[in-house]
């Protein structure tokens, strides 16, 4: 195992997650580059394109450069195949397989995102402008479903800061909310209460400026696939899956902070802020352990879960102070 290490978090270099002879050649590209690789910030920007190999199943999506953001040397990918079968994304029904069944019908193109409330330069903005606002990045992050199922992805997309920081948030914006698509038209799981349709979530504005807060297009170097969100959704690796909302159709900037969607439907189980804690319980299950789709088979020990997924050295400063048992 060859690993780099800054700031007290571990790196996996992409010898470890990209196949042999496309990291050679890289490699020997590099050398012929000005010199070593910088390590900075978050994760090693690398200025060649770095790759996981494609599945060859969706367009390509090449990425300008890799931040690979605290992926630990223990953590090997998820399976393509597990991460694209093994879905929630409830519009297109509850069960873990009816995203990959039925997500074939949404349509995404033409697709615009509005941008609303307090910012200085509101607006609709099309895909294929938001594809192009900023370089598109590899991220391995680890994403932990409340449910206690967790997967390792190499997402495609850019910080969220980027977009925030394009559109100018006044000094009223203290939080932000995700608005998804809602389309009876497109989405069969719609016809079922299950949720208050659309989906909706929030962050408060730090969180949504954390670097680490990814607007992902992406993954496996291909665009998002249907099930997982397409064309664009958010990832939040050290909150609850259920924060990363899919196929963003809007983004609102707010002072009060907003309802939620699983907030609004049971409230006494999902909070505002739903970071990954080992500690505190979900009122019916314990959040303690997980286990790693395509790796942990059922009968197999679980893994231990960690305090916000792993991302302690990063974000744990912006929740000093909370009691995180009552602000869950
Ligand atoms: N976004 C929308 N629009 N609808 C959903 O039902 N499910 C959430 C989240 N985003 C959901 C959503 C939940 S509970 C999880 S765990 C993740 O998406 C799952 O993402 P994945 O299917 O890519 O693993």
């Amino acid at each position: 195992m060859h690993h780099l290490k800054d700031r007290g978090y571990t790196h996996l270099v992409s010898s470890e997650i990209t196949p042999r002879h496309v990291y050679l050649q890289r490699r020997r590209l590099l050398q012929g580059a000005a010199g070593g690789v910088a390590l900075a910030g978050l994760g090693a920007l690398r200025p060649a394109q770095a790759q996981v190999a494609r599945p060859g199943q969706q367009a390509a999506l090449p990425a300008v450069r890799s931040a690979v953001a605290a992926a630990m040397a223990t953590d090997k990918l998820t399976p393509y195949k597990d991460i694209t079968t093994y879905n929630n994304f409830y519009e297109f029904g509850t069960d873990k397989a009816d995203p990959a069944k039925y997500a074939g019908s949404l349509r995404t193109r033409p697709w615009t995102v509005a941008i609303e409330g307090e910012v200085k330069k509101p607006g609709t903005y099309d895909i294929e402008t938001l594809l192009k606002l900023s370089p598109m990045e590899e991220r391995i992050y680890r994403l932990r479903c409340v449910e206690g199922w967790s997967m390792v992805v190499p997402w495609v997309g850019y910080s969220l800061a980027e977009l925030i920081r394009k559109v100018e948030p006044t000094g009223n914006a203290k939080f932000v909310q995700f608005i998804t698509l809602a389309d009876r038209a497109q989405m069969p799981g719609l016809s079922q209460a299950v949720l208050d349709w659309p989906y909706v979530e929030g962050l408060r504005m730090d969180e949504a400026l954390h670097p680490l807060t990814l607007l992902a297009f992406g993954l496996y170097g291909e665009v998002m696939p249907k099930q997982n969100g397409a064309p664009l959704r958010l990832v939040v690796p050290w909150k609850y899956g259920f924060k990363s909302g899919k196929s963003l159709v809007k983004i609102r900037f707010v002072e009060k902070q907003p309802k939620t969607s699983w907030e609004a439907a049971i409230p006494e189980e999902y909070g505002f802020y739903s970071n990954v804690n080992p500690k505190v319980d979900h009122p019916r299950w314990s959040q303690a352990t997980e286990r790693r789709l395509g790796e942990d088979g059922l009968f197999a020990k679980k893994r231990p879960t960690l305090m916000f997924n792993g991302y302690e050295a990063q974000v744990g400063q912006l929740y000093a102070g909370m009691d995180l048992k009552k602000f869950y």
